[in-house]
């Protein structure tokens, strides 16, 4: 029986890698995106080609609107009648200090970095009661850098989330999460500013896309993991 994951954000840079790895893994992934419907529709035809098996549905959602979130599962493609696994990794990630932050900024980091995914985790447990949540995290959950206050913020917050999820749901549905270092530059910012990222992390190595991917994929495959956040990050968190 082929297992289908849900994949956010999957258009494009981190999570089309995940989608493409889990793609290759044997799973159906329905490939969520919000304005990038070219890349999604072009990665899909991609998978449909290299496992004609399966589907690879795109879904479009924008997840700042809690209505569109709160619907998920109910418009999902016909082909598709249950998810086994959902990735939460479309994200926003826009700098500003506690003092340069509004409250429509809060609450618009705060609605696709925390909010989004709390809606969707809790649908997911409502509409399917089993299977396994990965959420993107970020190493700097164990920092208090100041930089991107909001952003930040939202995902320490998504960290506790999967914590306490993890306790809640057991034993139908595991919640664990991947909190990469330096992978690829934000949009809008050069090679350099990742340089300069890399050269301060204990392994001075630019973490690789596939190794995200690959930590994803453990954890939904490791059956007595619940709870655990990886730190896929060339050891930043150590330091
Ligand atoms: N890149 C890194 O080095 C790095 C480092 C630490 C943590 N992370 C985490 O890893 C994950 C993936 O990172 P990334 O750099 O690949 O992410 P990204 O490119 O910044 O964003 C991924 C996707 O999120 C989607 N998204 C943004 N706003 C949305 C909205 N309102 N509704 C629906 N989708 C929305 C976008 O979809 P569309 O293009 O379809 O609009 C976008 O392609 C994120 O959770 C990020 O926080 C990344």
């Amino acid at each position: 029986m082929v297992k289908t994951a849900f994949v956010t954000g999957a258009a494009k840079r981190i999570g089309s890698v995940i989608a493409e790895y889990l793609a290759s893994a044997g799973w159906e992934v329905v490939l969520h995106y919000n304005h990038s419907r070219d890349d999604a529709a072009a990665l899909s035809e991609k998978l449909k080609e290299l496992y004609p098996d399966r589907v690879f549905p795109i879904f479009q959602c924008d997840l700042s609107v809690s209505d569109a979130v709160l619907s998920v599962f109910n418009r999902l493609p016909g082909v598709i009648d249950k998810i086994d696994a959902l990735i939460n990794n479309a994200s926003v990630f826009d700098p500003g200090r506690i003092d340069e932050t509004s409250l429509s900024f809060l609450r618009k980091q705060m609605m696709v970095n925390f909010e989004a995914p709390f809606l969707l985790i809790q649908a997911f447990k409502n509409h399917f009661g089993e299977g396994s949540v990965v959420n993107l995290l970020d190493t700097k959950i164990v920092s208090n850098e100041g930089t991107h206050a909001a952003y930040l913020l939202a995902k320490k917050s998504l960290a506790e989330l999967t914590r306490m999820a993890a306790l809640d749901f057991a034993p139908h549905i595991r919640v664990n999460g991947v909190a990469p270092g330096p992978v690829l530059p934000p949009p809008r910012k050069s090679a350099d500013y990742l340089e300069g990222v890399i050269e301060k992390t204990p392994l001075k190595r630019q973490v690789d896309v596939s190794d995200i991917a690959n930590s994803v994929s453990f954890l939904l495959n490791n059956s007595s993991v619940t709870g655990q956040i990886i730190f896929c990050d060339s050891g930043s968190h150590l330091v």
